[in-house]
């Protein structure tokens, strides 16, 4: 049995993963167009986000909400929180690729209590409430069990113009590259994570992101028994600077190596 606060997520997403396909559909003719597509895309983000939030905030208003687009909405004191990424991969929906997703996380005096991750396209929804588990659908979900470096795909984010941290994914990349089989850069760092939760790579790894980017995700890794933490190991992925989310086995040696990447950086 689904919680009921995980269905008022689902219907909240949907109906926002309703408006972004329609957008999306006229993103896909906007591409030949010579003003570009960028105003509507933002737009298509402002009315995504006025969808979830109006949802949300009727079921519960007490919670408050914070998105990637409006800030906090509401008491800063409230102990619930939504924590809302609309769009999450808009730089793909920009240029029509086909690679995007809604992020909604219920917050309860800073824990996550329940996290939803909705592909609108392949109509896949990632959810999990703390203690009952991960599901992709109705579907119980768990990490993968490949436990061989060699054999592993990891995803990440590469920063682009304006976002720090090159350095430090310069420092990391090729020590990756020698030891995996293969780096993965999709563009939607909520679906990096349900992805991981989902065995479909052995972990991912991104510095600088915001809670709205990682909240979901975070809980339903660890619900579907992986383990999720700070680069450096500290236990705050949520409001640190980078995150590091694998299946267990594979935990201690995707730290080893990325650890190892950035002391190499800061010898030379
Ligand atoms: C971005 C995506 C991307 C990650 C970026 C995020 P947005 O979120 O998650 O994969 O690499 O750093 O900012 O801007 O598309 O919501
Ligand atoms: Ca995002
Ligand atoms: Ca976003």
């Amino acid at each position: 049995m689904r919680p009921a606060i995980i269905n008022i997520m689902d219907g909240a997403a949907r109906k926002a993963a309703r408006s972004l396909v329609h957008d999306f559909n006229e993103v896909e003719h906007l591409q030949i167009s010579r003003k570009g597509p960028a105003d509507f895309v933002s737009e298509a983000d402002r009315r995504a986000e006025n969808i979830i939030q109006k949802e949300l905030s009727s079921a519960y208003p007490q919670f408050s909400l914070v998105t990637e687009e409006a800030g906090l909405i509401g008491d800063d004191t409230a102990e619930d929180q939504w924590i809302v990424d609309p769009l999450d991969g808009t730089t793909n929906f920009l240029h029509a690729i086909p690679h995007f997703s809604i992020s909604i996380a219920h917050v309860h005096k800073g824990e996550i209590l329940e996290g939803i991750i909705l592909d609108p396209l392949r109509e896949e929804v990632f959810w999990a409430a703390k203690g009952q588990g991960a599901y992709l659908n109705n579907t119980r979900l768990r990490v993968s069990a490949r436990s061989k470096l060699s054999e592993s795909i990891l995803a990440t984010g590469i920063p682009f113009l304006g976002r720090e941290g090159k350095e430090e994914m310069m420092a990391v990349l090729p020590l990756v590259m020698e030891h995996t089989a293969g780096i993965r850069r999709f563009g939607s760092a909520a679906l990096d994570l349900a992805f991981v939760a989902a065995g479909r790579y052995e972990g991912f790894w991104e510095f600088g992101l915001s809670s709205w980017d990682v909240a979901a995700g975070i809980l339903i890794v660890r619900e579907a028994g992986g383990l999720v933490s700070e680069i450096d190991g500290r236990n705050d992925p949520l409001g640190g600077s980078s995150i590091l989310a694998t299946n267990g086995s594979l935990y201690d040696p995707i730290k080893h190596l990325l650890q190892q990447g950035l002391k190499n950086r800061r010898r030379s």
